[in-house]
C-alpha cells in the first residue's frame, strides 16, 4: 500500500532514482490515486513526464502529457520502450528529478511503446519526435538511470556545481529528516 500523502518530488541524488523499479503487480484505487497525485506533482512543475520513483514510489510506471495539460495526461503501467530505428539525434533535455540542468542527451529517433493503461487495457503505439524521447526518458527512469547519468563527460564538467548543489541538498534533507 503506497502512502499517497508522503509522496513527494524527488531529487538526485536519491536512491529511489538510481534502482530498478518493481512491476505493479495490480491496478487498484491506490494506483489511481498515486497517478492522480504524480498528475499533480507533474503539472504544478510544469513537466511533460513523471515516472513514480520521481514521487518516491519504485514502481514501473510512468505518466505523460506532451502539451503538459491535465487532459492529456495518459498513464503508462509496466512499459516497455523498444527504438525502432538506429538513427539517433541529441536535443537538450530537463528532469524535474534533476533541476537546474538543461543538456543534451542523445536518444534514438523513433521508438515503441507497449503498456497497460489506468483501466487494464493493453494497447502499443509508435512514436517519434518529442514523444519518441519523452517515453525513452521515462522508461529511464523505470530502470534507475537519470539525464545526470546520460549526460556525456563533458556536459558533467560543465554542470558540476549545479550536481555538486544538489548532492549538497539532498545530504542536508536526509540529516534534517534522521
Ligand atoms: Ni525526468
Amino acid at each position: 500500500m503506497i502512502d499517497i500523502e508522503k509522496c513527494r518530488i524527488t531529487h538526485y541524488p536519491d536512491a529511489v532514482l538510481a534502482k530498478r523499479a518493481q512491476p505493479v503487480e495490480k491496478i487498484d484505487d491506490n494506483i489511481r490515486q498515486l497517478v492522480e497525485k504524480m498528475t499533480d506533482i507533474m503539472l504544478k512543475n510544469k513537466g511533460i513526464g513523471l515516472a513514480a520513483p520521481q514521487a518516491g514510489v519504485p514502481l514501473r510506471l510512468f505518466i505523460i502529457s506532451l502539451d503538459a495539460t491535465s487532459q492529456n495526461v495518459r498513464a503508462y503501467i509496466n512499459p516497455t520502450v523498444t527504438p525502432t530505428s538506429d538513427e539517433f539525434d541529441s536535443v537538450e533535455e530537463g528532469c524535474l528529478s534533476v533541476p537546474g540542468i538543461y543538456t543534451k542527451i542523445r536518444r534514438y529517433k523513433k521508438c515503441k511503446v507497449a503498456a497497460t493503461d489506468l483501466n487494464g487495457n493493453e494497447f502499443t503505439e509508435e512514436a517519434d519526435g518529442l514523444y519518441a524521447r519523452c517515453l525513452q526518458h521515462e522508461s529511464d527512469h523505470i530502470d534507475g538511470i537519470t539525464i545526470a547519468d546520460r549526460m556525456p563527460s563533458t556536459a558533467k564538467i560543465a554542470h558540476r556545481k549545479q550536481l555538486k548543489r544538489l548532492t549538497e541538498n539532498y545530504e542536508k534533507n536526509k540529516e534534517s529528516k534522521n
